[in-house]
């Protein structure tokens, strides 16, 4: 009995020392030593949104272009209605001339062999900030220009030609952009974008989401005076931007904000929905109003049953949101407990154990579709993962849907009726 309990304590004494140093460096954030965790605003129990895909309609989409390109974030088709465009994991920008793709833009002005295609989307993320990665594309519908916000190199324009892309802006008020992410136009050509933070990168955003860092922002770029205003700061991990069909305000998707807290649980409930539930999460759409008398305020738009990514409005001005996974019990907890995340962030666990719990275990697709005044319209997911597994923009185009997603090597199309 001794010699076990001494055997045992010597473990765990080992254990310990194990993760409290983690030698190998496997914990996430081994780069990012005096990081801060934030508390996150939750929505109230009653506030989720519940709805669920009982029929899976997105296992009836079709899987187009498998294996021709790899994890096309945002989908844009130009003011002649060609295309799609899409951005890619290698950081160019690719056309679809309706029989075969070519290459119509990219972002770095230093591409090499390090660029070259490689076997997954994911293989990538060590030269993203070398190669670009385009994450937000919007056609001028004036001039035909696209706008891109690319991960690592800011704001950038190209013309109809295409070619290497012109940076429109890099900072803001003295601090460099680390993350740019999406962006929309107005009808004077101001563009409407996010800088997800100014710390952690794309590379990161394992990070990011579960320090949820105020570290991010909401900002105009004026073309004609060249200058780039900060509307809204300290938001954790804002995304998708999107443009009112009326132009008096724009919503965007933000992971979690700030300051609330409320009452633990105990340890076996906790526990018990970590492993069994996909609990709703910590997701909203916001609404900034750029015209009338609430211009420059901003409010909730929309509780949001996942993590967000590109919002995109429609013809008819409604706004289809691509949610990258409902999130688990585990992200809820975590947002809630921010020294707890603390501390199993400096364990030697793998940022992707992390990315696995935060999406419940499985990767499986949502969108929704949110009227002008923030009612849920409709949700299609596929629950299980079959077929469309994850999403990162939804383009409505002609009754169809286009769903990008920054992990697939396709572009699955979903026929509405
Ligand atoms: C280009 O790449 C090299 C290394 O590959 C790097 O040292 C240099 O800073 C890069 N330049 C720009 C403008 O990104
Ligand atoms: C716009 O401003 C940036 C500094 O923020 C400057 O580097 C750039 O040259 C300016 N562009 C034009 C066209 O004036």
């Amino acid at each position: 009995m001794a010699v076990l309990a001494v055997f045992l304590a010597g473990i765990f004494i080992l254990l310990a020392i194990y993760c409290a140093t983690d030698p190998l460096g496997h914990g996430p954030m081994t780069k990012f030593p005096g990081f801060e965790v934030y508390h996150a605003e939750l929505p109230a129990w009653s506030e989720l949104p519940t709805v669920r895909d009982s029929e899976n309609r997105l296992q009836r989409a079709e899987l187009r272009f498998l294996n021709q390109i790899q994890g096309p974030e945002s989908i844009a088709f130009d003011p002649l209605g060609r295309g799609p465009y899409t951005g890619v994991a290698d950081g160019r920008v690719l056309f679809w001339n309706g029989e075969s793709w070519s290459d119509f833009a990219y972002t770095s002005p230093n591409r090499s062999e390090i660029c070259n295609p490689k076997a997954s989307p994911l293989s990538y993320l060590e030269n993203e900030h070398i190669c670009g990665r385009p994450l937000g594309l919007r056609f001028s519908k004036k001039t035909g220009d696209l706008y891109i916000a690319d991960a690592y190199f800011g704001l950038l324009k190209v013309g109809p030609e295409g070619g290497l892309a012109t940076p429109l802006t890099w900072e803001a008020e003295g601090i460099p952009f680390r993350f740019t992410n999406d962006l929309d136009i107005d009808e004077e050509g101001n563009i409407y974008f996010t800088d997800s933070s100014y710390n952690y990168q794309r590379r990161n955003f394992i990070q990011l989401a579960f320090t949820a860092e105020p570290s991010g922002r909401l900002l105009k770029y004026n073309p004609t005076t060249n200058e780039t205003m900060v509307l809204l700061q300290d938001l954790q991990f804002p995304n998708g931007v999107s443009m009112s069909k009326d132009g008096s305000f724009i919503v965007f998707a933000e992971l979690s904000r700030a300051r609330f807290s409320i009452q633990i649980w105990s340890l076996s409930i906790i526990l018990f929905l970590l492993i069994f539930s996909n609990f709703p999460p910590q997701c909203r759409l916001f609404r900034y109003w750029l015209k009338g008398e609430k211009a420059g305020k901003s409010e909730v738009f929309a509780v949001l049953p996942g993590i967000p990514d590109n919002v995109r409005a429609n013809e008819e001005g409604d706004f289809w949101v691509a949610i990258h996974c409902r999130v688990s019990m585990y992200a809820y907890f975590l947002g809630k407990n921010p020294s707890l995340s603390k501390l199993l962030l400096k364990l030697p666990i793998p940022a992707k154990f992390h990315f696995l719990m935060l999406v419940g275990g499985r990767l499986h697709a949502v969108i929704a579709k949110y009227s002008p005044d923030g009612k849920l319209l409709d949700l299609l997911e596929d629950q299980q993962g079959k077929v469309v597994k994850a999403v990162s923009e939804v383009e409505e185009k002609d009754g169809k849907l286009w769903i990008g997603s920054v992990l697939m090597p396709f572009i699955a199309v979903y026929p509405l009726n």
